[in-house]
């Protein structure tokens, strides 16, 4: 089979991570979760970084070297060599995120990040705009969705999965500001692809996306 590149795009907490790390380990290629990059950048520079004007940003980010190691399910994603500290998956930091995505050098900088790592690796790669911006030439584009409620409650589950404590409501609050700030930011909007197939995972389970998913790929291979 010829795959380079599949993209899993869609909003937070729509089981992406999930499905998109059972994808690759199922082909054997390597999975990159562009939301864990801007999750570290947004870390890393600390809360209110958004704030920074853009010279004061350049110099930090041309800090910052991101790699790929491993396949499926084992690879992870190295920052100057060492692993992506846990807290990143706080929601608080997802929230971070959002605001530091909206910034086009930020984007600028991870994009090509991105795209040096998908020039050498085969991917799965994850996020608000991987069929849409960085990788447009991909091969197979997909885009999950799902309601709020159901993207709330699985994201709730998660956090108290890695013993994370949260609270549904405010999750609920925040994804919504996220949602709102993903899809409407000037570069880069959180919006499908043309050319992408839209998955509702509200519908099924992670193991019927994935078989939807997969069909897809050995029927176009
Ligand atoms: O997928 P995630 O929840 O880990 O992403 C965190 C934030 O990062 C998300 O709210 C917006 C931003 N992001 C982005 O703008 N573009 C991407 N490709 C991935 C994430």
């Amino acid at each position: 089979m010829n795959i380079t590149i599949i993209t899993l795009d869609g909003p937070a907490g729509v089981g992406k991570t999930t499905v998109a790390r059972l994808l690759a380990d199922r082909l054997g290629i390597s999975y990159l979760d562009t939301g864990a990059m801007f999750r570290s950048v947004a870390y890393t520079f600390g809360e209110g970084a958004w704030e920074l004007p853009v010279d004061k940003l350049v110099p930090q980010l041309n800090r910052l070297d991101f790699d790929l190691e491993g396949v499926g399910g084992n690879s992870e994603l190295l920052l100057n060599g060492y692993p992506l500290p846990p807290e990143i998956r706080s929601e608080e930091v997802g929230l971070w995120a959002s605001h530091i995505a909206r910034i086009p050098v930020v984007r600028d900088f991870l994009r090509r990040n991105q795209q040096a790592i998908g020039r050498t690796t085969p991917l799965v790669a994850e996020g608000r705009d991987m069929g849409s911006v960085v990788f447009p030439e991909a091969r197979f584009k997909f885009f999950l969705d799902a309601s709020i409620e159901v993207r709330a409650k699985r994201r709730f589950d998660q956090l108290r999965a890695m013993e994370m404590e949260e609270d549904l409501e405010r999750i609920q609050a925040q994804i919504r500001i996220r949602d709102d700030q993903d899809r409407n930011r000037s570069v880069a909007p959180l919006r499908p692809a043309p050319d992408a197939l839209i998955i509702d995972t509200g519908l099924t389970d992670v193991n019927g996306v994935l078989a939807r998913i997969l069909d897809v790929i050995s029927r176009q291979s």
